[in-house]
C-alpha cells in the first residue's frame, strides 16, 4: 500500500473572485492614494502627539465635551498616538486587501522539514512577493510608509526629555528659613504659642515674602505639623530639646516612607500615623519610627518666637524631608 495521500480532486473551494485593482489599473491607483492616505494621517497624529508635548503646557485644562475639564497636553497627547497607531494599521490592512499579491495556493502535506529545493523556491517565491507588492514601483506608497513609521519610531525618543533635566538639590531644599513664621494652612494666620492647648495638632506653612506665589510642589515639601505636649513629656537629647518651644514640637508632614501625608494623631500615645502604609512615629522621642516600613524619622524643625511672639522657624530642616532618593546622603 503506497504512503502517497491522494489528492482531492474538488475540495468544494469556491471560484478565486478577483479584485477590481487586480484587473483594473485605475482601481489600482485609486487604492494607492487611499493607502497613502491613510499613512499621512498616521503621520499626522504622530506630529501632533510631539507637538502637542512641546508646544502644549503640561498644566494647561481646556473643556472637552463628555470628559469635561481635561489635561489638554494628556488629552492631544492620547489623541495624536491613537491618530498614529490607527491609521497605520488600517494603511497596512487596506494596502494588504486591495494591491499585495491576491493569489489561492495549494500546498501538500509534506515532513516538517522542507527539502532543499522547496526552501530555494520559498526564498524565491517572498523575494518575488516583495516585488508584486510594488514597494520598489508604488513610489507613493513608499514614501509616506516611510514617513509615518520613521515619525511613529521617533515619537518614544522626545519622551526621553522627561528624564530631565537633573533635579539637582530641589530634593533637599524647602521654603523654610531662619526666621520664617509659621502659618495656619488653611487660613495663613501667624501662631502664637498660646493658640495651642497641650494635646493639640495643627498644620503649618511657611509665610512667603509679600507678592510671591505659593506652588503647589512646595506645598509638598513645606508642611509641617505642629504639636504641643506637656515640656515633660518628651524624651529628647539636650538639641532637639531646644528645638521646641513651650511643649511645642514641629515635624515634616511628609513621609519618609512614600512621602503620603501623616495626618493621624493618638493624643493618648502621642503618636504620629502614617496613613498610608501604617508607619508610626514616637512624638516624644523626635518622631523615631516604632512601627511600619519608614526608614527614618520625620525631620524635625527647630522653632522659636520672634519679637512679637509669633512662631518661627529657627533654621531651615537639617536634611531633606520625605522620602528617599538616589543622592539622599543620609
Ligand atoms: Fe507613609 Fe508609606 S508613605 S508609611
Amino acid at each position: 500500500m503506497s504512503n502517497e495521500i491522494e489528492t482531492i480532486k474538488d475540495p468544494g473551494l469556491p471560484a478565486h473572485v478577483h479584485r477590481r485593482a487586480d484587473t483594473d489599473p485605475k482601481a489600482a491607483k485609486k487604492a494607492e492614494r487611499q493607502v497613502a492616505i491613510l499613512f499621512l494621517l498616521s503621520a499626522l497624529g504622530t506630529v501632533t502627539l510631539i507637538g502637542s508635548y512641546i508646544f502644549i503646557p503640561s498644566d494647561l485644562f481646556i473643556f472637552f465635551p463628555i470628559l469635561g475639564n481635561t489635561n489638554a497636553q494628556q488629552l492631544f497627547l492620547g489623541l495624536g498616538m491613537a491618530a498614529s497607531l490607527f491609521f497605520i494599521g488600517m494603511g497596512a490592512i487596506h494596502w494588504a486587501k486591495t494591491l499585495m499579491p491576491d493569489e489561492e495556493v495549494i500546498i501538500q502535506r509534506h515532513e516538517f522539514r522542507s527539502p532543499d529545493e522547496d526552501r530555494e523556491a520559498f526564498v524565491a517565491t517572498a523575494k518575488a512577493g516583495a516585488a508584486a507588492a510594488g514597494l520598489g514601483r508604488r513610489s507613493l506608497i513608499k514614501r509616506s510608509l516611510g514617513l509615518s513609521l520613521g515619525l511613529a519610531g521617533l515619537s518614544p525618543l522626545i519622551l526621553l526629555r522627561d528624564l530631565g533635566p537633573l533635579p539637582k538639590d530641589e530634593l533637599s531644599k524647602t521654603s523654610w528659613k531662619a526666621g520664617t513664621r509659621l502659618i495656619t494652612d488653611p487660613g495663613d494666620r501667624p501662631i502664637r504659642a498660646e493658640d495651642l492647648e497641650v494635646g493639640a495638632v495643627a498644620q503649618t506653612l511657611p509665610e512667603l515674602p509679600a507678592g510671591k506665589e505659593r506652588v503647589l510642589s512646595d506645598i509638598g515639601k513645606d508642611a509641617v505639623l505642629l504639636i504641643r505636649l506637656r515640656p515633660q513629656d518628651f524624651n529628647l537629647d539636650a538639641e532637639r530639646l531646644s528645638w521646641t518651644h513651650e511643649g511645642i514640637i514641629a515635624f515634616s508632614k511628609i513621609c519618609s516612607h512614600m512621602g503620603c501625608a501623616v495626618a493621624l494623631y493618638e493624643q493618648q500615645t502621642k503618636h504620629l500615623l502614617c496613613p498610608c502604609h501604617q508607619s508610626t512615629f514616637d512624638v516624644t522621642r523626635a518622631a523615631k519610627v516604632i512601627f511600619g516600613p519608614a526608614a527614618r524619622p520625620l525631620p524635625q524643625l527647630a522653632i522659636t518666637v520672634d519679637s512679637e511672639g509669633y512662631l518661627v522657624a529657627k533654621q531651615p530642616f537639617t536634611e531633606p524631608v520625605g522620602p528617599s532618593f538616589w543622592e539622599r546622603s543620609s
